[in-house]
């Protein structure tokens, strides 16, 4: 049996407790060695990762996004579901809701983003996130009756500190519905990697500037504490439902090109 689907647990998701007959896994990779915890769930192999280390220990902007996907590669990885938890810009995606984001605005600056290291590649971002997934998200969602919105879009910035009011309002202007700091560069990896990708995107507040408060960690973390049971049914029941080696156009994302093939 082959591991075809991994869960990258984002803050508040540090341990992959539904699977059983776990075993942990040290996958080398060019970027370093990489943790994952692999176990199964109905039958299947799944890996679990947590992106800021199981004790949360990692900032999102330190995060090893290259060694994680090259990991999930390595052991042939073909479907990702990432949790995110996301400050909202939207006044109709409210604390508590999932959205399975659609697109992303990319203000990260100074983190290794790509695997490409030489020759002329530009890969088509016009659809970063695998909308085979996103529907997937969006069914399953509607008949748990979670609520939640099929589409976001997804600005991430640099972190680790949060946004000032004036980012914010910048950010809504220009189309964001949510901001976090870490789906960018892991979709675009994953593009690169030709691994279907989907965040789901948890909001745990109102951006700053927008919510009433200062805007503190132990709430994004408490937010997605009181939803974790939600969150972990999702994942689930839209894992069990998955169809593994289903084709899809992002398996194809690179075409011929220096990386594809
Ligand atoms: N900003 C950035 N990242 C976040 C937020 C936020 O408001 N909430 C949760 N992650």
């Amino acid at each position: 049996m082959t591991v075809k689907i991994a869960i990258i647990g984002g803050t508040g998701v540090y341990d992959p407790e539904i699977l059983t007959d776990i075993r942990e896994e040290i996958i080398a990779t060019p970027y370093g060695p990489v943790k994952a915890v692999i176990g199964n769930y109905r039958e299947r192999e799944i890996a679990f990762m947590a992106r800021h280390g199981t004790d949360h220990s990692t900032p999102p902007h330190l995060v090893n996004y290259r060694g994680n996907i090259a990991a999930l590669k390595e052991l042939e990885v073909k479907n990702i579901l990432a949790t995110a938890a996301v400050g909202s810009l939207n006044p109709d995606m409210v604390p508590g809701q999932f959205v399975f984001v659609d697109q992303f605005l990319d203000y990260t600056k100074g983190r290794p983003s790509t695997f490409v290291e030489k020759g002329v590649v530009h890969l088509d971002m016009t659809d970063p996130y695998c909308s085979r997934l996103r529907g997937l998200l969006t069914d399953t969602a509607r008949r748990l009756a979670l609520e939640s919105h099929g589409t976001g879009v997804y600005v991430c910035t640099e972190g680790p500190r949060f946004e000032t009011a004036a980012e914010v309002r910048v950010f809504r202007q220009l189309g964001g519905d949510l901001v976090g700091m870490t789906s960018v560069p892991e979709v675009v990896l994953a593009r690169e990697a030709e691994i279907c990708y989907a965040a789901i995107a948890m909001v745990t507040n109102f951006a700053a500037g927008i919510s009433p408060n200062k805007l503190t960690h132990q709430e994004v973390v408490d937010v997605m504490a009181q939803n974790a049971a939600n969150l972990r049914q999702l994942i689930m029941q839209a894992v069990s439902e998955l169809d593994p080696d289903e084709d899809c156009p992002c398996r194809h994302a690179l075409g011929e090109g220096p990386l594809g093939g």
